[in-house]
């Protein structure tokens, strides 16, 4: 077992990382506390949910919403406050996040909100929570005006990431996990890049950990998103166009995501002239089992981008590689993201 301290504004939090660690959560975390809920999905709960309501010790409640994107709304959150309420939940009782990335969110959220704050601890379940989302307190719903647009930064108290849950993830689930992995590599340490390549799956929880390692010390610098943290977006601006052009049903976050970063590499190797730098991300990609091509026009990704509420003062923040390793944050004039964006098809 390994952990790693992260240094927040308001409050700093031990982040655990192990195997087979989940049952004992309340040795690793101060829960004391009256009334603890346990917020977790259809999919999670019959796994995992009566073994860690076992391990704390106070009156213990759950609350188990329906597994998928589709509940990560403000009418969930409506729900679990009104629960919370019904059973008498006071500022200094606690919840617990165990799930994925919509779990995370939207219980961030409702801690962040229930009471004007309330502490919450993560037990990330996927990949993808384990090594980006869980970490740096990003939550939030989604709203009919477009994803993520209603949120907060609010850190959690604790996480403990268990590598046991990801024997039982699908092989999809998985994949879309290494996406977010791998892009540490190619955004901030090449060596973990290399490692991915290598022998992902022997490597598996050094991976894990060295990512945690990296997301920390990025929320550290930049924690209210106004710098650094955004190379975090390295591959997402074409990836969340992608997921939109699809639907949201169509492409899954870590497939969309990998398309945009092989785009991205090409225009980093262009804007650069760094040769090699495209073949060496996609070749990488495949070898994860991961996309990185689209059959979608760069008209249509290109007004997927300019669409997305988030762009909304004439520059773009589109994230590069500079080498792989290293990522810069190029900014560009709303009107030439469409030639931009071309340059890659
Ligand atoms: N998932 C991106 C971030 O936490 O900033």
């Amino acid at each position: 077992m390994k952990k790693i301290v992260l240094n927040a504004k308001d409050r700093s939090y031990d982040i655990y990382c192990g195997s087979n660690i989940y049952g004992q959560i309340g040795g690793y975390f101060d829960l004391a506390a009256d009334k603890i809920c346990i917020i977790t999905d259809s999919n999670v709960a019959p796994l995992y949910l009566r073994k860690i309501k076992n391990a704390v010790n106070a009156d213990v409640y759950d609350y188990v919403f329906e597994a998928g994107e589709s509940s990560k709304t403000i009418d969930t959150c409506a729900k679990i406050y009104n629960f919370l309420a019904q059973k008498g939940f006071s500022k200094t009782d606690i919840l617990i996040a165990l799930g994925g990335g919509v779990c995370g969110d939207i219980t961030g959220f409702v801690a962040s909100t229930y009471l004007r704050g309330i502490r919450y601890y993560g037990i990330p379940t996927t990949l993808l929570a384990q090594v980006d989302s869980s970490i740096g307190g990003k939550c939030g719903v989604d709203i009919s005006g477009g994803k993520n647009l209603v949120g907060s930064i609010y850190q959690p108290f604790g996480v403990l990431i268990d590598t046991l849950f990801l024997n039982t993830l699908d092989e999809g689930v998985f994949n879309d996990g290494m996406a977010e992995v791998i892009k540490y590599g190619f955004i901030y340490d090449k060596s973990l890049y290399q490692k991915c390549v290598e022998d992902t799956l022997g490597n598996l929880s050094d991976i894990i950990f060295r990512c945690v390692q990296i997301k920390k010390e990025i929320v550290e610098k930049d924690e209210f998103d106004g710098g650094l943290r955004m190379i975090l977006n390295f591959g997402h601006t074409i990836g969340h166009a992608i997921e939109k052009l699809g639907g949201y049903e169509k492409h899954t976050h870590g497939s969309a995501v990998s398309i945009g970063m092989a785009y991205a590499a090409k225009l980093s190797e262009i804007t650069y002239s760094k040769t090699g730098l495209f073949d060496s991300v996609a070749g990488s990609l495949k070898k994860l089992n991961l996309p990185v091509e689209t059959d979608y026009s760069y008209t249509d990704i290109a007004q997927a981008v300019l669409n997305d509420k988030k762009n909304r003062d004439g520059l773009l923040n589109f994230i590069l590689l500079k080498e792989i390793g290293k990522a810069e944050i190029y900014k560009i004039n709303t009107v030439k993201v469409a030639d931009f964006i071309r340059q890659a098809f």
